[in-house]
């Protein structure tokens, strides 16, 4: 079993090998690297992330495979090629831009491709095997580990692409998951790692909406989390090719904001802030759903006070505090009865 285990790993690091070669020095990668240089893909950023391609044949792969004696039936269950129903193999990727992805010890386990142009699937990632489990492998971890260590941080984004720019811009403590969302086993194995998480999730609502869905599941593992904010529309792939590397660096990631400060922002798009009425809405439900659950009282008057100031032709801050602190006591109260208590009390009048 081990010794298949490595059988298969040595597939993914011969395939790696041979697509990056074709990539660089074959007619038939050049597409591929001109697409890749016109997105801001450098010569060290191709050779750091041994990026390649999977020429459009059915057969490369598996012709190298026979040439250089691997077994055809163990890259298959390492899902490197597929059995054909009429016999015989062709290769799994063909006609993409390939991602290695590594385990925590740096070896290739899986690829992800991307398409050059926008045919569907975008990325094509390798199924699970017994190598390759998504809830369990964070893309460039390996690399990213000394500089996680020493940063005591980890910088988690959507994309393979946008680990690769942050990594240019200088931000070499980040990650990706596998095109998966992040699970517990995500969370728990970064808490091994570092204390402190920055979610740099898509400026669009997909992207926000994943991020706020996280910090629920990232808090349990006790980390502690911040969110970078990028402009609408963009990632930090497009943020880095368009801002360049010193204000992603500063403002972005430097610039992330605590998740109350997130969960605050994130609210206030459903609300319409044009209108008064929902103003006020938004007033009460950020003070119910964000600020009535910060535990320390100097963190609520800060958030209070911005709150009060922006809006203060809707209420002042005394009265924002005091409603704050009612909600406060109902929620105490509803604690100390507890909903079963409740529910039990109930049962026994009836
Ligand atoms: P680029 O367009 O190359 O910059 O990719 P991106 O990283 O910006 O992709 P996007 O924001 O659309 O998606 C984020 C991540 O989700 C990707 O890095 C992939 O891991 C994953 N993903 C995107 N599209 C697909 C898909 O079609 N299939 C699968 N399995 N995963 C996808
Ligand atoms: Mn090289
Ligand atoms: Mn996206
Ligand atoms: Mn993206
Ligand atoms: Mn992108």
């Amino acid at each position: 079993r081990q010794q298949e285990k490595e059988q298969i790993v040595g597939g993914h690091e011969f395939a790696a090998k041979l697509y990056h070669y074709i990539l660089n020095n074959s007619a038939e990668g050049k597409p591929a690297l001109d697409y890749l240089r016109s997105r801001g893909f450098t010569d060290s950023l191709i050779e750091t992330f041994q990026i390649g391609f999977a020429p459009p044949h059915w057969d490369t792969l598996v012709q190298y495979f026979v040439k250089r004696e691997f077994s055809l039936p163990l890259m298959e269950k390492g899902a490197l090629i597929a059995a054909k129903s009429s016999g015989g193999y062709v290769d799994k990727f063909r006609n993409r831009i390939m991602f290695p992805i590594r385990d925590a010890r740096g070896s290739v386990i899986a690829f992800a491709g991307r398409t050059l142009g926008n045919e569907q699937p975008k990325y094509l990632n390798s199924p699970e095997t017994a190598l390759f489990r998504k809830s369990r492998v964070l893309y460039n971890m390996h690399a990213a580990r000394a500089e996680v260590k020493r940063t005591n941080q980890i910088v988690v984004f959507e994309g393979y692409a946008d680990v690769i720019k942050a990594w240019s811009a200088g931000v070499h403590n980040s990650v990706a998951t596998m095109g998966t969302a992040l699970t517990e086993e995500h969370a728990l194995l970064m808490r091994r790692s570092a204390e402190r998480i920055v979610l740099c999730y898509d400026g669009d609502d997909a992207g926000q909406s994943a991020a706020y869905k996280n910090l629920g599941l990232l808090e349990k593992a006790g980390l502690d989390i911040k969110i970078a904010m990028l402009p609408n529309k963009l990632d930090a792939d497009d943020y880095v090719e368009t801002f360049g590397a010193d204000r992603f660096r500063k403002e972005i990631i430097e610039g992330a904001v605590p998740t109350e400060k997130f969960r605050l922002l994130h609210l206030r798009r459903n609300f319409n802030m044009q209108d008064n009425e929902a103003k006020l809405r938004y007033v009460r439900t950020a003070i119910r759903e964000v600020i009535a659950g910060i535990e320390s009282p100097t963190g609520r008057e800060h958030y209070l006070k911005e709150l009060s100031s922006e809006f203060s032709a809707i209420s002042s801050f005394e009265t924002m505090k005091q409603e704050t602190n009612e909600i406060r006591e109902q929620e105490q109260k509803k604690r100390r009865n507890g909903d079963n208590n409740e529910f039990s009390w109930n049962t026994v009048r009836n």
